[in-house]
């Protein structure tokens, strides 16, 4: 029997939503191999900062919303209880430092209505920030109407909506499904069709400056590049196909554990080769990684593990790794005499080693 004729559709989605938190949290799925290259980028040490630490701004403005850090709790979860208290504290997080959030794929919640609080406490608990509808463009490939699109904004009153490539994802889960002919032009579709920013977003493999060219040609407005360096999925799907004992599967998440372009990479890459906003991610892990990616060219830059970690544990501990990015990054801000984010924007770096490679 296929492991997809098991459990009907919407208990599989729970299950993986469930799969989804606990695995990243029990086992080890970061990139093993693979880092973000953040690792090859300089800040030039200004020794003459003529900043006060405590005068430092960290505030910008991203598709008309104004952000009082350049940060984004990103799409992570929803489906299932364990995930709506998740959310209601990624969601408290995000109105208290007033930055922006994500949920993750809204599919269980169009499959069942009684699921649709999972992801609603977001907008309940953060009714002034950015916060961004999810859904996966294999979902869009099979078929996904413009009004259920339409109803998972609805359901958060969204700010913007993600669509989701994750090819590699599709290929190493046990009931995936890695069908992607089509989405093109039906992520042509939305962008035509909802009323709001469509941004595409990848979950840990990088966008190539091929693939946001192409994007830029029909409209989408920004790019959430979720480089290599971060969270695995490969590591998370080959653990669940272990679970269902499905051999190839397991032996695909092994190979191709470390798949993808690392972050500093890719967000170069679309930044010389598009004039869209870029939210860097992926491997995220410091105020400085923040600092790095904004002097690279990124406009905002997000977090998922380091997020699901801290809410799991509590609210405070989730506000208090919202509260450490902000302390990190205007540390570094007051290192390189940037008293704002535009002059940030202007410092100098040097690039070396591996990263400098990739553009030779
Ligand atoms: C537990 C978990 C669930 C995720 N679920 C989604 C999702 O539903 N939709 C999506 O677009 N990305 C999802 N992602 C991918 C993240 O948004 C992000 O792109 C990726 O994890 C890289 O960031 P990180 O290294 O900081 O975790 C998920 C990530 C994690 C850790």
């Amino acid at each position: 029997m296929h492991y997809g004729e098991m459990m009907d559709d919407i208990e599989i989605i729970k299950q993986r939503k469930r799969d989804a938190i606990n695995i990243p949290l029990s086992k080890e799925v970061h990139h093993k191999e693979s880092t973000t290259y953040l690792e090859y980028v300089t800040l030039i040490h200004n020794a003459l900062p003529e900043v006060n630490l405590d005068e430092i701004d960290t505030s910008t403005t991203f598709l008309n919303h104004k952000f009082k850090s350049p940060i984004i709790i990103d799409s992570m979860t929803g489906g299932a209880e364990e995930a709506r208290e998740i959310n209601s504290r990624l969601a408290e997080t995000a109105q208290e430092f007033g930055i922006g959030m994500g949920v993750g794929s809204q599919r269980a919640g169009l499959l069942n209505k009684e699921l649709e609080y999972t992801y609603s406490i977001a907008r309940e608990k953060a009714p002034d920030i950015f916060l961004i509808a999810n859904i996966g463009a294999a979902q869009l490939a099979k078929g996904l109407s413009i009004d259920e699109i339409k109803r998972i904004i609805d359901m958060i009153k969204a700010n913007a909506l993600a669509i989701h490539l994750n090819p590699l994802q599709e290929l190493i889960q046990p009931e995936g499904e890695p069908s992607f002919k089509c989405v093109y032009d039906k992520i042509k579709e939305v962008v035509k069709s909802v009323n709001i920013p469509v941004i595409v977003k990848e979950v840990g493999s990088g966008i190539s400056r091929e693939v946001a060219v192409k994007l830029e040609m029909i409209n989408v407005k920004a790019i959430n590049i979720a480089g290599a360096g971060g969270t695995s999925w490969a590591g998370v799907e080959r653990y669940r196909a272990e679970n269902a004992s499905i051999d190839y599967n397991t032996h695909l998440g092994d190979l191709f554990w470390d798949w993808g372009i690392p972050t500093a990479a890719s967000l170069l890459e679309v930044k010389n080769s598009t004039k869209l906003p870029i939210i860097a991610s992926g491997g995220l892990r410091s105020g400085l990684d923040i600092a790095k990616c904004i002097v690279l060219g990124a406009d905002l830059t997000a977090f998922a593990y380091p997020f699901l970690k801290a809410a799991s544990e509590s609210v405070e501990s989730s506000k208090k790794l919202a509260s450490l990015l902000i302390g990190e990054l205007k540390s570094s801000m007051f290192l390189v005499g940037a008293t704002n984010i535009a002059s940030l924007r202007k410092v100098r770096y040097i690039i070396k080693g591996a990263l400098a490679e990739w553009f030779r």
